[in-house]
């Protein structure tokens, strides 16, 4: 194919499931690298011996970190290399070791796809972003965190839950770090057009928002490791977007330059996602308990990027 995605930390859960998926939806040639060399080689193997009975074209191979070279002049790469969240922690708890892992990682995409497009999965999610923005130099519309995706994801879930609707029934906004503090917006979020504030009891509403905030420490308590099938959609869904040149409005977290009031770090925010990568940031008006929200998310995602100094 005449399109290449790059899943590094591939032979993870998260990276394995956003290979399949942009294997299987025949959006892109798939390199899968990994510390675990061998294993991803086997993954890459297994997901291309689906191919023929998905019917998908895509070819997918996978390589030890010292191949690397094997992903040059990647459209997109993604990275999902760190290490995972076990019960109990908090995605904080992630930051030093993880920002270890992405400075040996984007040193190597920066090398072999120079004009490529990041999506980094990792976590603390925002912190790790700014991390790989600074470290590769890159034009802050080709660096683009997942998390967004995922946490409105998890709430729409729950609002087709509670109302016992179709899931494609239901759009929700969630905005601000991919942290405790994220903030969703109920005003926002819609069924069939309706927003749920006409739809919900406040009560109801307010458990639908905490329970998304808690949403990856419920899986984690479940699993005992963090998910991996929902946060592989968002993240293949954002490739999609990209390669398609859909021109999507998803939430991404995204290096803010004044938008929202808030300057020089990552934060989740509703963007245009096009061929060009962030296409353009959409400001939609805010009332002030949820500017206070969205301003606290971002002095939560401030206090981790200080302590790397990024
Ligand atoms: C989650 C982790 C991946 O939210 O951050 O599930």
């Amino acid at each position: 194919m005449n399109r290449k995605v790059t899943v590094v930390g591939g032979a993870g859960n998260v990276g394995a499931t956003v290979a399949r998926s942009i294997a299987q939806r025949e959006l892109a040639d798939v390199v899968v690298i990994d510390i675990a060399g061998t294993k991803a080689a086997g993954v890459a193997l297994d997901i291309y011996e689906s191919c023929p009975i998905e019917g998908s074209a895509s070819r997918v191979v996978g390589v030890g970190v010292e191949d690397f070279a094997e992903s040059a002049n990647s459209d997109v790469v993604v990275i999902t290399s760190g290490v995972p969240r076990k019960p109990g922690m908090s995605r904080d708890d992630l930051l030093q070791v993880n920002y270890k892992i992405m400075q040996d990682v984007t040193a190597q995409i920066v090398k072999h796809s120079p004009n490529c497009i990041i999506v980094p999965v990792a976590n603390p999610l925002d912190a790790m972003s700014q991390a790989v923005y600074r470290l590769s130099g890159f034009p802050r519309e080709r660096v683009i965190g997942m998390a967004g995706v995922l946490d409105s994801a998890r709430m729409r879930a729950f609002i087709a839950m509670e109302l016992n609707v179709s899931v494609e029934n239901v759009s929700a906004f969630v905005l601000g770090g991919h942290g405790d503090t994220m903030v969703p917006l109920p005003r926002y979020s819609t069924v069939a057009g309706i927003p749920i504030t006409e739809l919900l009891s406040k009560e109801r509403i307010d458990a639908i928002c905490e329970r998304t905030a808690n949403g990856g420490a419920e899986i984690t308590k479940l699993i005992g490791t963090s998910a991996w099938y929902a946060p592989g959609a968002s993240a293949a869904q954002m490739v999609e977007a990209i390669l398609k040149d859909q021109k999507k409005i998803l939430p991404c977290s995204v290096f803010l330059q004044g938008e929202y009031g808030i300057r020089d770090l990552f934060v989740g925010v509703p963007v245009k996602l096009g061929a060009g990568g962030v296409e353009q940031i959409i400001e939609i008006t805010l009332t002030d308990e949820e500017t206070a929200a969205l301003k606290k998310s971002a002095g939560a995602v401030k206090e981790l990027v200080d302590v790397i100094k990024v």
